[in-house]
């Protein structure tokens, strides 16, 4: 199906200021927004109120897989709005239960309860943890440091970055953090309450580092030996980004053992519904009715609405062979960076990342940024002033999160305007 936006008039209105007074006024504080107000979009291309045009290498955090106004998504919003956009969970509808096939079919033997967004279904593993080890007295979960795991009360006892946490203690009970990727840490920090280890495959606010092989499968081993639930935070990690549906997938690919490897619990959200507001978790099957009737439950999650759109991202993704994509382009991207790296060291200091989750380290010491300030927010905005956005990860790491569907000469056109913006700044 053809793409139907055209380009933007070439008057448009300037409405920088008034939108922002609008939200100065009437919007909650609570995000560090850049000077940015966006308009329109078209696959890979945002414009923002004045006409200017901006590649977008971030796809809404790891949200729009499909790019942005994209025609299919357009049409099942369209199709199914007119048919059944919403019933309570009371009831079954048949794209609910078409899209917890399709996500049992990409992960293994369980079943998934459906949430919206990536907070609520870590959420629900929270629960799901506690349900697992309320008999015995066991409720604490293991998570990493660096690792995020959503806004809420309990999302951010789980998150194992102390700033999410100022201003909103006491913090909820039953979280302890331990270094990533590292299995004896973990082992230490088991105690007789421990229920759960919690991990992200590849951790992304905390600066895109991938879990090593021998940690997941050192993790599922130690699972077994102590009765515990391993549970993965795929919210962005996963939905084909690395080249398979999950990144633990994708990491373990090349590995002999890897089949011993499947977690109890995997949370999702972003890209699930390609901008369209969904979450779920998945639970394996020795595990999957315990969260029994009466037990968690949602207004909104698993519409029929949603769900429709779900089931069209992952058919898109099938068809258009989207995880080839992501390996290709995602390892063009890195070798383009890791040749930017080596000529540039003292701008670029390392490049790391899977397929279409990429990260690159800024230099500690950078000669056209301001020391006093974060490098990370700084380079955005260079960034964003020539014409690329592109993701900011704590105070000195950059992200590449594009959509799965980009073109390799969108790709090629984010190394040009990097290259331009590094050369500015060495
Ligand atoms: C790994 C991970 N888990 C959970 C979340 C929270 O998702 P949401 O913002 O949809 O609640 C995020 C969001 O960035 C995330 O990256």
């Amino acid at each position: 199906m053809k793409q139907t936006l055209s380009d933007p008039p070439a008057i448009v209105r300037n409405e920088t200021a008034s939108v922002k007074a609008l939200f100065q006024k009437n919007v909650i504080p609570s995000y560090g927004r850049f000077d940015l107000v966006l308009s329109h979009c078209l696959g890979s291309s945002l414009w923002d109120v004045a006409g200017r045009r901006y590649l977008d290498m971030g796809s809404g955090i790891a949200v729009c897989s499909l790019g942005h106004a994209n025609p299919e998504i357009a049409q099942v919003l369209y199709d199914q709005g007119r048919k059944l956009v919403h019933v309570s969970n009371l009831y079954y509808t048949e794209p609910q239960g078409r899209m917890a096939e399709s996500l049992v079919g990409l992960i293994g033997p369980g079943k998934v309860f459906f949430a919206n967004s990536g907070a609520e279904s870590n959420e629900g593993l929270f629960k799901l943890a506690r349900k697992f080890g309320h008999d015995e007295g066991r409720f604490e979960i293991i998570t990493a440091f660096n690792s995020f795991h959503g806004r809420t009360l309990a999302g951010i006892a789980a998150t194992g970055q102390d700033k999410v946490k100022k201003g909103f203690e006491p913090i909820m009970p039953g979280f302890t953090h331990v270094p990533y990727n590292d299995l004896a840490a973990v082992e230490k920090a088991i105690t007789p309450a421990t229920a759960a280890i919690l991990i992200e495959g590849i951790q992304g606010e905390g600066g895109i580092t991938p879990a090593t092989p021998e940690y997941l499968l050192g993790l599922r081993k130690l699972c077994n030996e102590r009765k515990l639930l391993l549970l993965m935070d795929s919210v962005q990690c996963g939905h084909f980004r690395t080249g398979k549906f999950t990144s633990y997938q994708r990491i373990l690919e090349s590995v002999n053992d890897r089949h011993d490897f499947i977690p109890d619990g995997v949370s999702m959200a972003k890209s699930l519904g390609g901008g369209f507001p969904m979450g779920a978790f998945w639970v394996r099957e020795p595990y999957a009715d315990l969260l029994s009737p009466g037990t968690h439950g949602t207004t909104y999650g698993g519409t029929p609405l949603g769900c429709a759109v779900g089931l069209k991202v992952l058919e898109v993704i099938k068809r258009d062979r989207l995880d080839l994509n992501a390996r290709e382009i995602g390892n063009s991207l890195i070798e383009s960076l890791n040749r930017l790296q080596a000529k540039y060291p003292h701008v670029l200091a390392s490049v790391r990342g899977v397929g279409l989750m990429i990260g690159f380290e800024l230099a500690q010491s950078i000669r056209g940024l301001d020391s006093s300030k974060a490098y990370s927010l700084q380079f955005v905005n260079l960034l964003q002033e020539a014409g690329m956005i592109a993701i900011p990860s704590g105070t000195n790491v950059m992200r590449f999160l594009p959509s799965l569907n980009i073109s390799r000469a969108d790709a090629e056109e984010a190394i040009s305007i990097l290259t331009k913006v590094i050369e500015k700044v060495a």
